[in-house]
């Protein structure tokens, strides 16, 4: 049995009984020595759960820390790709850079790599995601989809609607989804997606969906400007988010999006990122990098490409750049 799993198991067995789960039983279930199940208890005591242990009687489980560790993230997890492994660590310089070198050495479709902090954390166009401890979720997933690099944006569709419906589920707040895949709450951005990839011409070999959210942060972490204002779930409802919860929350709507992806194509899920994005006919300054022009928004195209009637007449298809609403909030 790998290690996370016997450290996932001898939580369950905590929880599950009401009361002491003797250091014999849980040698005689896990079919490991009561040395090792010692130096699990111990291995999860210095993750942060608090666990009392009584002579005669055993150990019992007092609290869990919001720490988001392989066990807490897999237990009962009703996926079938995301998740399929999970790696969690303490601090790492990108979850998207560890998680693209796992990809390229063979890694499985569905793997996840989370960190509690990241030192060179990517987001989009060269910016720094700044990723303090404790706080946030820093996550990144591993795909292997059966598609041709063109068609590759879609799946930050997918990301984008995935994020909403867990911030939905999870909090009272309503998210908005600010091409190309920013979400917004009140106004303000709290996740950011930042997806690579590798590709053949023809064919995807994989790609990482890397999915930063402010969950817990406080305004003065937050490094917000007046041209990019941030917020945390945490300023934007005044309750804090549990991460764990969180974090499960959005692998199981990730699975079952990309589910419906392989199964049905892109549309149903642009469907649902254009109807969330709330951006059709609105009127926006779009800067692609080598300029800058103002026009209004005629929806997305099946590659992930913003169409922008412009004000000097011609259908624009804008594949990446900034755009900024110039009527009224998002
Ligand atoms: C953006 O600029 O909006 C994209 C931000 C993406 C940040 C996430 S955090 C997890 C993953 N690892 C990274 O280095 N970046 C992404």
């Amino acid at each position: 049995m790998l290690e996370e799993s016997v450290d996932a198991k001898i939580l369950e067995i905590m929880r599950a009984g009401d009361g002491f789960a003797s250091g014999e039983a849980l040698s005689r279930e896990l079919g490991v020595s009561r040395t090792a199940v010692w130096k699990h208890i111990k291995g999860l005591r210095g993750q942060g759960y608090r666990i009392e242990s009584v002579p005669a009687k055993g150990y019992r489980l007092v609290t869990a820390p919001d720490l988001i560790t392989p066990a807490e993230l897999t237990r009962g997890l009703a996926t079938r790709r995301v998740g399929g492994r999970v790696v969690c660590l303490k601090e790492t310089d990108s979850t998207n850079a560890v998680a693209f070198k796992m990809a390229e050495e063979g890694a499985v479709e569905g793997t996840v790599v989370i960190a509690d902090t990241q030192s060179a954390g990517k987001g989009r166009l060269g910016r720094i995601w700044l990723s303090p401890p404790g706080v946030n979720l820093y996550c990144s997933v591993v795909l292997r989809p059966p598609i041709s690099p063109v068609a590759a944006c879609q799946l930050t569709f997918l990301s984008v609607v995935a994020v909403a419906r867990t911030i939905e589920r999870e909090t009272t707040l309503i998210p908005q989804i600010k091409w190309p895949n920013d979400i917004l709450v009140a106004g303000k951005k709290v996740a950011g997606l930042l997806n690579e990839m590798n590709a053949e011409t023809e064919k995807v070999n994989f790609v990482v969906l890397g999915i930063g959210v402010n969950l817990n942060m406080r305004l003065e972490q937050l490094g917000s400007t007046l041209r990019h204002p941030a917020t945390s779930l945490l300023e934007a409802s005044g309750t804090p988010v549990r991460r764990i919860a969180f974090a499960r929350t959005l692998l199981e709507e990730l699975d079952g999006l990309y589910d419906r992806f392989l199964i049905e194509g892109e549309a149903p899920i642009r469907a649902e990122w254009l109807e969330r994005s709330a951006i059709g006919g609105r009127r926006v300054k779009v800067n692609t990098g080598n300029g800058e022009f103002r026009g209004t928004v005629q929806g997305v195209d099946a590659f992930g490409a913003l169409l922008v009637q412009s004000d000097q007449g011609a259908l624009e298809t804008v594949l990446s750049g900034d755009v900024a609403l110039l009527d009224g909030d998002a």
